[in-house]
C-alpha cells in the first residue's frame, strides 16, 4: 500500500480484539497505528473492520456492519478524495465474499466489498481494496493477514483468505453454455403461486410477462403505488410532460394552485398505476392470474398481513422474486444515514422480510433483480451497490439451505427502461455501454427461471468484461504501488543470497508484475509477458535488516497486434532508480504453447555433477528455492533436467503463485548449471524475451526442464527453457533468456 509508513493507519475499534492485535502487528513493522472508535476526517490510512465483536452476532448486527462501513468511509470520503491514501475493508463472509454460501448471520455484512469497489471509483487517488477472512482464523492470523494484503498485496480488488489460510482473489469467469439442463431441482408447476416485489412495474414487469408466456402462473405483484382511479379526459395522454400541462390547466380552471412538485407527484402515480393495470391485464392475457397489493415490502407486519388473503386462496407460495428497487444517486461523501438507509434497505430489509414470510414455503425458485453495481461499484450507488451485494450472497447461501430449488440472483447491466430514464440513457451512451433491450432481457430472465444454467447463482449480464469494457471507454489505467521488503522475514530473500547479499529473485518480479497486470483486468486472461529486464539488481546486505521499499510503475496501452491491452511495468527505488522493467500483454486466452521437442531422458552424455554438490558448490539456493531433482542429459547446446516442486511444508506462500516462480527459477538453475559445465564459470539471468504459463498446471509432482542454448559466447548465453508436466504437456515456457557469466563479485 502507498504510504504506509508516511502516515499513521486508523483501525476503527471493533470491540473483539482484532483491532488491537493489528496495531501491535503494525507498530511491530515500524507503521504509527491508532486504533479509533470514530476515525477523523483527515485519516489518510485507514482499515475499516467490519467482523462483528463477541459470539452473539445476529443477522441484524451483521446488517448494521454495512452502514458503520458507511459511515467510516464517509468520514474520510473528502481527504481520500483530494488527497489520496488507503481504504481497506475487512469483514468476514467466509474467506470468499460469501461465494460458498457459508458465511452464517454475517452473510447479512457482505455489503462491505461493494463499499470498497464503489469508494475506489469515486476516489481515484485512493488506494481501495476489499478483505474477507474466515472466521475460523485466530485473531492472530487475521491480523497477520491484513499485515500481509499492507505491505505485499497487489492490485486485487477483493482477496480473501481461506481457512486453510489460501489467498484468493475474486473475478469473473465466462457463463457456462446456455440451455444445459439438470436434474436435481424442481421447476414452477402451472399454476404455482409466485410473490413477486417490483413485479407490476419496470424490467421486472418485462421480465414475469415473458414467464408467463413460458408457463402459466398466479402472480402476487407487490408495490408502494395505490391504484389510484383513471382520471376523466386522459386516458389518451402518455407523456409526462403533457399530462403535467394538463393537470396544471385543469388545476387553474378549478381556481387550484397546486406547487409544481405537488403535480408531478400526481401524474407519476396516475402513470403507475397505468403501468400496474397493463402488467395485470398483460399477464392475464398470457393465461396467467395477477393480483396487485399496495404495501411497503420494508414493512414486515404489513406486508405479511397484506399477502395472507391471497396465500389462504392460492395455497402455498412457491417462487419468490425480488424486484423492488429504488435508486437515489450521491458520491459517499454526500450521502445522508436517511438516504442511505432507504436505497438499502428496499432491498436487504426487503429480501430479509420475503424470506422470513416463506420461510415455510417450500420454494422452488428465488430469484433477485440485482445489478452490476454490485460486482463493479459505481459513482454515487454505494448504497445501491452494497444492498444488490448482499442480496447476491444471501441468494447463495439459500441455494445451499433449499438444494432442490432454484436460486439466481441477476447481476443486470443497464436495461433500456425501467429506473434508467432518458437522462441515465443519455449517461450510459456517452460511456460507450450499451443497454440491455428490454425484450432480450425479459426473454434471458425467463428461460433462466425455467431452468437454463441451474448451477449458476449470481450472473452478470449485458456486459462487456469488465476490463475490456472500462478500456475500451477510454479509461487510462496508470497505478504506482509502494512493495515493502522485509529482510529476515520474507524467505524468498533469504533463501536467495548471492556471496553475503540477498538477492530478489527474477523470476519473483516476473510474478509481481504478472499478478499485477492480471488484477488490473480480472477479467481478461494474461496472454504473455515480455521484455523482462534485470536494470539494476536489487540487492540486500546479509546484516542489513531495513525494511527497504520499492515503487512499482505500471500503465496500460492498448496492444493493436495483439487486439489487448498491453501493462508496461517498472519497479523503482523511491528516487526514481530502475531496478526491472518488463510487459504482460493481456487479451486472448493464454498463447497456445508452441510445440517444443518434448525432452529425452538419459541423452548421449550423461550430466554428471554430484547432486550434493549441486547446492553446495554451484548453486546459492536455500532451501525454498531447491527443486533440482536430478540432472539427465547435457550437451553443448542445452540439457534436461528433472525439477519437482517442493513439499507444502517446505514451499512458502510467496513461491506458490500464479507464474509458478520457484520452478521457474528451477529452470534457471539448470542454465546456471549448464554454464558451469562448459564455462566454468558462475552467471545470472538478465532478461527474459518471453514468458508464457498454463493457468490449468499441476502443482506436484515431476516436472522435466528442457534448456536450448541458441547463442553462446565466453560473456554470455542465451536459451530458451521449455516446462514439462508428467504426461509431457508443455506447460510453460520462458523463452530468449539472456544470462551473463560473471568472474568473482556482483
Ligand atoms: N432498469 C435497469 O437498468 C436495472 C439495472 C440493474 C438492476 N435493476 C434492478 O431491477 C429491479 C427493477 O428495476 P426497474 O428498472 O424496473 O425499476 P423501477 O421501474 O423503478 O421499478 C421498481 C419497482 O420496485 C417497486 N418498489 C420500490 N420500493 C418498494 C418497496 N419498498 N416496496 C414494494 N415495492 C417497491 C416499485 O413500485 P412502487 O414505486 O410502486 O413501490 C417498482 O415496481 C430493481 O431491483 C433494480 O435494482 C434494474
Amino acid at each position: 500500500m502507498p504510504g504506509l509508513r508516511d502516515y499513521p493507519v486508523y483501525v476503527n475499534n471493533d470491540g473483539c480484539g482484532l483491532a488491537e492485535k493489528l496495531a501491535d502487528k503494525l507498530r511491530g513493522r515500524e507503521v504509527e497505528a491508532i486504533v479509533s472508535r470514530r476515525i477523523p476526517s483527515s485519516a489518510r490510512n485507514v482499515v475499516c473492520l467490519g467482523i462483528a465483536g463477541g459470539q452473539s452476532h445476529d443477522v441484524a448486527e451483521a446488517t448494521e456492519l454495512n452502514l458503520d462501513a458507511f459511515r467510516t468511509a464517509r468520514n474520510v470520503a473528502g481527504t481520500m478524495e483530494k488527497e489520496g491514501g488507503f481504504f481497506l475493508t475487512v469483514q468476514s463472509t467466509g474467506g470468499d465474499f460469501g461465494l460458498s454460501g457459508r458465511a452464517g448471520h454475517q452473510v447479512w455484512s457482505a455489503g462491505l466489498a461493494a463499499l470498497a469497489k464503489t469508494a475506489a471509483r469515486e476516489w481515484p487517488r485512493a488506494f481501495v481494496k476489499a478483505l474477507d477472512l474466515d472466521f475460523s482464523l485466530s485473531l492472530e492470523t487475521m491480523a497477520e493477514c491484513i499485515c500481509d494484503e499492507l505491505f505485499g498485496g497487489g492490485l486485487e480488488k477483493e482477496v480473501g483468505y481461506l481457512a486453510d489460510g489460501t489467498r484468493i482473489a475474486v473475478g469473473l469467469a465466462e457463463s457456462g453454455p446456455k440451455g444445459e439442463q439438470e436434474k436435481g431441482y424442481d421447476t414452477l408447476a402451472p399454476c404455482d403461486t409466485v410473490l413477486v416485489s417490483g413485479g407490476a412495474r419496470g424490467v421486472t414487469a418485462d421480465s414475469l410477462l415473458a414467464l408467463a408466456k413460458k408457463k402459466p402462473l398466479r402472480f402476487i405483484l407487490l408495490g408502494r403505488s395505490s391504484l389510484t382511479q383513471e382520471e376523466e379526459g386522459l386516458s389518451g395522454e402518455e407523456d409526462e410532460k403533457q399530462l403535467t400541462r394538463l393537470f396544471s390547466e385543469r388545476a387553474l380552471r378549478l381556481g387550484e394552485s397546486p406547487a409544481p412538485p405537488e403535480i408531478r407527484k400526481k401524474v407519476r402515480a396516475l402513470l403507475a398505476a397505468r403501468e400496474i393495470r397493463r402488467t395485470i391485464t398483460q399477464l392475464k392475457q398470457a393465461g396467467s392470474d395477477a393480483c396487485y397489493l399496495a404495501v411497503d415490502i420494508t414493512q414486515e407486519e404489513a406486508l405479511q398481513r397484506a399477502v395472507l388473503p391471497l396465500r389462504e386462496k392460492w395455497g402455498a407460495i412457491r417462487g419468490l422474486i425480488h424486484g423492488a428497487g429504488v435508486l437515489a444517486d450521491k458520491r459517499i461523501k454526500d450521502k445522508k444515514d436517511e438516504q442511505f438507509q432507504r436505497i438499502f434497505s428496499t432491498k436487504v430489509k426487503g429480501f430479509r422480510n420475503l424470506l422470513r414470510l416463506t420461510e415455510g414455503d417450500d420454494l422452488k425458485l428465488i430469484a433477485c433483480f440485482s445489478s452490476a453495481a454490485a460486482r463493479e461499484g459505481n459513482i454515487g450507488q454505494c448504497d445501491y451497490a452494497m444492498a444488490n451485494e448482499i442480496m447476491n450472497k444471501v441468494a447463495r447461501q439459500q441455494k445451499k439451505a433449499r438444494e432442490n430449488a432454484l436460486v439466481k440472483s441477476f447481476n443486470w447491466g443497464p436495461w433500456e427502461g425501467g429506473m434508467v430514464d432518458a437522462a441515465l440513457k443519455k449517461h450510459f451512451a456517452s460511456q460507450g455501454i450499451a443497454l440491455i433491450p428490454r425484450i432480450a432481457g425479459a426473454e434471458f430472465f425467463a428461460e433462466e427461471a425455467c431452468g437454463a444454467n441451474p448451477r449458476e447463482v449470481e450472473v452478470v449480464v449485458g456486459m462487456a468484461r469488465p476490463g475490456a469494457a472500462s478500456f475500451m471507454a477510454g479509461e487510462t489505467r496508470e497505478f504506482r504501488l509502494h512493495l515493502v521488503l522485509e529482510p529476515g522475514r520474507n524467505r524468498f530473500l533469504e533463501d536467495h543470497q548471492i556471496q553475503d547479499h540477498r538477492v530478489v529473485p527474477m523470476v519473483l518480479v516476473n510474478e509481481w508484475f504478472h499478478r499485477l497486470a492480471q488484477s488490473l483486468y480480472p477479467g481478461l486472461p494474461v496472454s504473455h509477458g515480455e521484455d523482462l529486464r534485470v536494470l539494476k539488481g536489487v540487492r540486500i546486505h546479509q546484516l542489513d535488516n531495513d525494511p527497504r521499499t520499492l515503487v512499482i510503475k505500471g500503465k496500460a496501452v492498448r496492444a493493436e497486434k495483439e487486439q489487448g491491452i498491453r501493462v508496461h511495468l517498472q519497479v523503482e527505488d523511491p528516487k526514481g532508480a530502475a531496478h526491472y522493467a518488463g510487459q504482460f500483454v493481456l487479451g486472448k486466452q493464454a498463447a497456445l504453447m508452441k510445440p517444443v521437442d518434448p525432452p529425452e531422458h538419459g541423452g548421449s552424455t550423461p550430466w554428471e555433477m554430484e547432486r550434493a554438490r549441486i547446492y553446495g558448490d554451484y548453486l546459492f539456493h536455500g532451501p525454498s528455492f531447491q527443486v533440482v531433482r536430478q540432472l539427465h542429459s547435457v550437451h553443448a547446446a542445452g540439457g534436461v533436467g528433472r525439477l519437482e516442486w517442493p513439499s507444502r511444508k517446505e514451499r512458502d506462500r510467496d513461491l506458490d503463485l500464479a507464474t509458478a516462480p520457484v520452478l521457474m527459477d528451477g529452470g534457471l538453475q539448470l542454465a546456471r548449471l549448464w554454464g558451469y559445465q562448459y564455462y566454468r564459470k558462475p552467471s545470472l539471468p538478465m532478461k527474459i524475451g518471453r514468458f508464457c504459463v498454463s493457468p490449468k498446471r499441476q502443482k506436484e509432482g515431476p516436472v522435466h526442464c528442457q534448456l536450448t542454448v541458441l547463442q553462446q559466447n565466453k560473456h554470455k548465453f542465451v536459451a530458451d527453457l521449455a516446462f514439462f508436466n508428467r504426461e509431457q504437456a508443455c506447460f510453460a515456457l520462458m523463452k530468449q533468456v539472456e544470462i551473463y557469466f560473471y568472474n568473482t563479485g556482483l
